[in-house]
């Protein structure tokens, strides 16, 4: 079939629109996880990296924590700004791959979900991740299991516009290249894990089906 590739950030421009009504088994599968290794956010300012349509930023302000979220996408933050709960998050438009305008030890948690498989220099960001962090903060960072690309899958959808696969630019990070990027910035691994689709994903979402037993997540909770 014929893919359409786009830039990372004129790809989810176009998804934004289909991006939290798709059915992704991915995003399904990873929300519990996340919220496991951030732990109760009540009160805590967290940041969240790569917030896209702020799946994650909405719920965890509406848990009582106080969030900034980042995304170059301003499609995906215009969808992420309208939703109901959006108006106590503070939101900038930023790219990633230059420093965070984010202050030193100023978030008691940080995530960054299903970002990284969009980033080359996986030690700049970690870096920046672990430089906005406090002391004695955790760091989720989320990521489709580099598994998923023997099944020929990188970040993708269906474009409603062409009707087309269409893929914003990923980087073919493996886990390797992400534990190094953490360790080489001296970043500590608090929590390690590979998630597969289980027979109840499959279940409920359709598009689970064909990767039933397959790892589809990768996890880390890092601390600095
Ligand atoms: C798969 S979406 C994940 C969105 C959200 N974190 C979630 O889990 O639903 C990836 C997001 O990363 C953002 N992104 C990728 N590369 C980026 C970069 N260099 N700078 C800023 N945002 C980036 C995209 O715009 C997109 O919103």
């Amino acid at each position: 079939m014929a893919v359409d590739h786009l830039s990372t950030k004129e790809g989810y421009d176009r998804w934004a629109e289909v991006y939290d009504t798709d059915g992704n088994p991915l995003v399904a599968l990873e929300e519990p996880e996340v919220d496991r290794v951030l732990g109760d956010v009540t009160g805590l300012a967290v940041a969240d990296i790569g917030t896209g349509t702020g799946r994650h930023a909405v719920r965890l302000a509406a848990a009582g924590a106080r969030v900034t979220a980042v995304d170059f996408s301003e499609q995906m933050l215009a969808r992420a700004r309208a939703k109901a709960g959006a108006l106590d998050i503070a939101f900038v438009c930023h790219d990633l791959t230059h420093g965070l305008p984010l202050a030193d030890a100023s978030f008691d948690r940080v995530v960054c979900g299903l970002v990284v498989d969009h980033i080359a220099d996986l030690a700049g960001l970690f870096g920046e991740l672990k430089r906005i962090t406090r002391p004695d903060g955790i760091i989720a960072v989320s990521v489709m299991h580099p598994a998923m690309m023997l099944k020929g899958v990188q970040a993708r959808f269906t474009d409603p516009t062409t009707g087309r696969e269409t893929r914003p630019a990923s980087h073919p990070n493996q886990l390797s290249d992400y534990v190094r990027a953490a360790v080489t910035v001296g970043l500590g691994i608090a929590h390690i894990s590979e998630h597969a689709v289980d027979a109840e994903l499959a279940a409920r979402l359709p598009r689970a089906q064909k990767y039933l037993g397959w790892p589809m997540l990768f996890l880390l909770g890092l601390r600095p």
